[in-house]
């Protein structure tokens, strides 16, 4: 009968009756769930699993850091960690539209794994975090569905691997509860979506470092008020964004000409419709004054209050 238990268990023997003695490469994002196959295949088969973790420069505050103490330290992971970012950052220079943005960050990541899975010798499986959902979104053609999830783990169309795909059978709660089965912690476990090309739609139009920083620290005090107010799993995802507007303020005795930031918090099952989050009054202004007060150059806070449809979840 099926239990948690039963099901790592025979997750563990099928991983290695079929990798035998071979190695297998995992890329890691720092998301659910390729934390929770790089966890079961360690536990499977220990050394012979190599993790890449590619850093492109549009991640959290902390996200880096947390994969490589986490995964790497209290897991055992071996993890390969590419600084990428002014590789990405380079690429991004001068372009504004979203789209192009997104098809820069996918393929420079695809590069990159590429160039660092080709330094390994002798990998002849590919791991990816390949839900039942997106199995049955994508038809079974796995290359289709890695190309329109571009996340992590993407196939170089040369690369010649054998995919193991050990959570294809699970949604995402089984997901999660795996991941706690298996003892991860609830900041992997409980992690709220973060589309693949990061905070690089969140700055709108241009990318810049210093527009990445206010988007990064924005979200980090954000997220940690959310948190506080325990409403970090009842609001589905919750991020600030840089429209890039600056407008007039006054502050002490002098006027500023500062950044806007949006506020984005929505309630959704599935991120193809969602509600904004009826997030209080008190906790909005909370979360106001810490933005102006500790971002530098932010000096006025909108809330997004438009459900998807018509917005979409994500500003670009
Ligand atoms: P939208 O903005 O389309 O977002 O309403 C729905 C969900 O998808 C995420 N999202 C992305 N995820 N690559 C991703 O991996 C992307 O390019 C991308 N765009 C949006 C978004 O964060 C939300 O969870």
């Amino acid at each position: 009968d099926w239990s948690m238990e039963n099901f790592i268990e025979n997750e563990i023997a099928k991983i290695r009756e079929t990798v035998g003695d071979k190695k297998v490469l995992l890329g890691l994002s720092g998301g659910v769930d390729s934390s929770v196959v790089g966890v079961l295949l360690q536990k499977a088969i220990g050394d012979q699993l190599t993790c890449i973790f590619v850093d492109h420069g549009l991640l959290r505050k902390g996200e880096a850091e947390q994969v490589m103490e986490s995964l790497g330290g209290k897991f055992g992971l071996n993890i390969i960690k590419v600084d990428a970012k002014k590789r990405f950052l380079d690429k991004l220079a001068g372009v504004s539209d979203p789209e192009q943005k997104r098809k820069i960050i996918g393929n420079e990541f695809i590069y990159v794994f590429d160039d660092e899975a080709t330094k390994l010798d002798g990998i002849e499986f590919l791991a990816q975090g390949t839900l039942y959902t997106d199995v049955i979104e994508s038809g079974t053609d796995t290359a289709e569905v890695i190309k329109s999830h571009h996340n992590v783990g993407g196939l170089p169309d040369d690369m010649q691997f054998k995919l193991i795909e050990p959570l294809n059978t699970l949604f995402k709660d089984e997901v999660r509860a795996l991941g706690t089965e298996l003892g991860m912690p609830d900041s992997i476990v409980w992690r709220q979506p973060f589309p693949g090309p990061g905070l690089g739609i969140r700055v709108l139009g241009e990318i810049s470092e210093e527009k990445l920083e206010i988007v990064r620290e924005s979200d980090a005090i954000l997220r940690e008020e959310i948190a506080n107010a325990g409403l970090d799993r009842d609001i589905w995802q919750y991020f600030t964004v840089l429209p890039g507007i600056r407008s007039v303020g006054v502050m002490g005795d002098g006027r500023t000409y500062d950044y806007t930031i949006g506020i984005r918090a929505i309630t959704s099952i599935d991120g193809m419709t969602a509600d904004f989050a009826r997030i209080d009054w008190d906790l909005l202004q909370k979360i106001s004054v810490r933005l102006v007060n500790e971002v530098a150059h932010v000096n006025r806070v909108v809330y997004d209050i438009t459900s998807k449809p018509p917005a979409t979840v994500e500003w670009e």
